[in-house]
């Protein structure tokens, strides 16, 4: 009489895993375009998926692992003592069928790829934060170096102990006093929001009224009503405004703050736009990003995202 247990065919039953693997990784390809948060959520789902996949595809294996002790049945020796004796039966080993190897492999693979592919777009994200360099605040100077509607071109080093490696520059235009009466600085740092070249002034530099502070800080008025790149034609007006030229946003500005009558650089952060001038100008903010990079309107989701990088 035959087994008819062992006659029948396995065919696994279908399993929903791979359709969630698959809508998990095309979640992540998606979020590294348009959003950290996305690519959070399908990485989270491929994971999940892809566990829930294997555990499927090798149930029939793990649930059928060998007993150490063979399995004895007890026949009767009737030929000689008529004693019962225990003899040994094999049984079969869990069948591992081509399907399920072809579905493992698949698993396998994808799975290799989606870590080649994601892996290192990881580590752009995560390295920058054990990488990034602290930049200390820049002191520079009493506020009565800087005129009235008049921008200063400010030197400063950014990280003093690493030296004139780390030195930086801003346009600086004393704005007077907001109608609250707090002082209004318009701090425009130099690097260029299309590829990061040294954006300059255009207007003549008063190097005869040129100063050099104890820390490292040199000032130059400059008589500027605009800003120019030299590397791509980009043009910038006096709020840093992109005019022409192939930036893709405003020129970045610096937080500030006066301390014992003294000016103090803040934070770098993006602008989308500034309306108006000076003390009463309303500027988009955004939070910095990296030059290249859309901070508002379509392109901001549109534009790929670029790894992040330190502010030099
Ligand atoms: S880097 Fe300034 S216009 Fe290209």
């Amino acid at each position: 009489m035959s087994d008819t247990g062992h006659d029948t065919p396995h065919v696994p039953g279908p399993s929903l895993w791979p359709i969630a693997f698959a809508i998990g990784v095309a979640c992540l390809l998606l979020g590294l375009v348009i959003s950290w948060i996305v690519a959070a959520v399908g990485a989270a789902i491929a994971v999940v998926a892809g566990f829930l996949w294997a555990r499927d595809v090798t149930h029939d294996v793990r649930g059928e692992v060998p007993s150490i002790e063979p399995e004895t049945r007890t026949v009767g020796d009737s030929a000689s003592t008529g004693a019962i004796a225990a003899v040994p039966v094999d049984r079969p080993l869990p069948a591992y069928t081509r399907s399920r190897f072809l579905e493992a492999s698949t698993l396998g693979v994808g799975a290799a790829i989606g870590a080649i592919v994601t892996l290192p777009v990881v580590g752009f994200m995560v390295l920058p934060a054990f990488t990034d360099v602290e930049e200390d605040e820049a002191d520079l100077g009493p506020i009565e170096n800087f005129p009235e509607s008049e921008y200063v071109i400010a030197s400063y080093l950014s990280n003093p102990s690493a030296g004139e490696v780390t030195r930086r520059t801003a346009f600086v235009r004393n704005n007077g006093q907001t109608d609250a009466g707090e002082p209004s600085f318009t701090i425009l740092y130099s690097r260029c929001v299309h590829l990061g070249c040294p954006v300059q002034p255009n207007g003549p530099i008063d190097e005869e009224a040129r100063q050099e502070l104890e820390n490292g800080v040199e000032l130059r008025p400059v008589l500027a009503q605009s800003f120019g790149c030299p590397c791509h034609g980009g043009l910038y007006d006096a709020e840093g405004n992109r005019q022409a030229g192939p930036p893709v946003r405003s020129m970045d500005r610096y937080t500030f703050s006066i301390r014992n009558g003294r000016l103090v650089l803040g934070e770098l952060y993006a602008v989308g736009n500034v309306s108006g001038t000076g003390a009463s100008a309303q500027i988009s903010r955004y939070p910095w990003s990296v030059p290249g990079t859309h901070v508002d309107g379509v392109e901001a989701w549109l534009y790929p995202i670029v790894p992040s990088q330190v502010t030099g």
